[in-house]
């Protein structure tokens, strides 16, 4: 069986020469474009106004080529950068150097959360888009936890196991096309060529910051969006304690345990950590489907449903990366087939039935059906779901 246990995240960006976030800054108009997007995720969603990073002591894990740690500087961090893929240092030192703020990092480390040696905290540690993909990661966490000073931030992202069902759902459908159209290698030009006929059209009415072809190796046929790849609130929360930190925000936001309470009212961090994944019960169709459902439409998942999309995510991940499923083992399952068919949510209802359309498309063994069946859907093609999540905690 191949998957990701021979090859880590780090190893498998630099066999394929790849950047995963080439974001581009290099004119004014992309900078301010990149800008706006990294204040939206600071101020509107994490509840984080920039004057947080303003004269801040800020190490940030996975920096990559620098630039969101370069958002940051200019707002006034003293950066401490750390980051194990050497071919990216250059570009990063590049950067800050052309916006004239190299003289706001303190330090450019060239090594990994593990092989990083702390001589002090940080009022904010940063570390995304890479933690789910460790083997380590809980331990990562934990050490992330300890380098926040006391009433400091942490903010870290991970790719959530039940809101990338949307983008396993597109390994699914890529991995049948391509094993019908015989293109063996995921990485070979033949299997860009396939997923630009399949996707471009839909990724082109995202607001992704990078290129098709980084999103199509860093997460269409990247060996890291599987099951082991996958993380979910109920694992973090349980780290974040702990590591002696608790849930302050979320991107996206969907925690409102807080709201309409009074501040007298306080709630024992681990009491409140409860309260907030009752309420991820009733958002599982969202986290799922990322599509915004009127409340009461559709009730709280049950653990049977919840346990019936941990079960189609391993078969799909192992349909996808070995050979041991074969295309006609797959299956929708029916307790989450009940929960979103029978509810009162129109969207989801139509969802529902297009998926299992596919799913039949994909068990069978014509190319075009398989092709045709996503296309034609109106609904599956635009839902992404909730894949990437971001929670920033504090440091008791
Ligand atoms: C998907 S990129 C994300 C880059 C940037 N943080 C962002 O969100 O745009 C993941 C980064 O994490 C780095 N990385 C991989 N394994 C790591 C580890 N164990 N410790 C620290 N960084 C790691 C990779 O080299 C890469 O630069």
């Amino acid at each position: 069986m191949t998957t990701k246990k021979e090859t880590t995240l780090l190893e498998y960006y630099q066999e394929h020469g790849l950047n995963p976030v080439p974001i581009d800054v290099e004119d004014q108009t992309c900078w301010k474009e990149h800008v706006i997007k990294r204040r939206n995720l600071y101020e509107k969603h994490l509840m984080l106004p920039t004057v947080c990073f303003r004269d801040r002591s800020v190490i940030e894990f996975g920096c990559n080529s620098g630039e969101n740690a370069l958002y940051l500087a200019a707002l006034g961090a003293r950066l401490t950068l750390v980051e194990p893929n050497g071919q990216v240092l250059p570009r990063l030192r590049n950067l800050f150097e052309r916006f004239g703020l190299d003289g706001r990092i303190e330090a450019l480390v060239n090594t990994d959360i593990a092989g990083f040696e702390a001589t002090q905290q940080y009022d904010v540690m940063l570390a995304e888009g890479f933690l789910s993909a460790l083997a380590e990661r809980d331990q990562a966490v934990l050490k992330l936890g300890s380098l926040v000073k006391p009433g400091g931030l942490g903010v870290i992202s991970f790719d959530d196991r039940y809101g990338s069902l949307m983008e396993l759902l597109r390994q699914m459908i890529f991995r049948r096309v391509r094993q019908l159209s015989g293109v063996e290698d995921p990485h070979g030009e033949q299997s860009l060529e396939l997923a630009h006929g399949l996707f471009t059209e839909d990724f082109g009415r995202l607001n992704a910051s990078r290129p098709f072809s980084a999103w199509w190796e860093d997460v269409l046929v990247s060996p890291f969006v599987s099951w082991k790849g996958l993380w979910c609130y109920h694992e973090m929360l349980a780290l974040l304690e702990r590591a002696d930190c608790e849930f302050y925000s979320s991107s996206p936001r969907w925690v409102s345990v807080d709201n309409f309470t009074w501040y007298k009212n306080v709630t024992e961090r681990h009491h409140r950590h409860e309260r907030i994944l009752e309420q991820w019960n009733s958002c599982f169709a969202y986290f799922l489907t990322g599509m915004m459902i009127d409340e009461g439409a559709i009730g709280p998942a049950s653990v049977e449903v919840v346990e019936s999309v941990d079960e189609l995510i391993r078969l799909i991940s192992d349909f996808v990366f070995s050979d041991d499923v074969l295309a006609a083992e797959l299956h929708w399952p029916d307790l989450l087939d009940e929960y979103l068919g029978c509810c009162q949510a129109a969207g989801l209802k139509a969802v529902n039935s297009e998926i299992k359309r596919v799913f039949e498309a994909v068990q069978g063994d014509d190319l075009e059906k398989v092709r045709v069946g996503y296309q034609q859907t109106e609904i599956l093609r635009n839902l992404w779901g909730t894949h990437g999540h971001y929670i920033s905690f504090i440091k008791a």
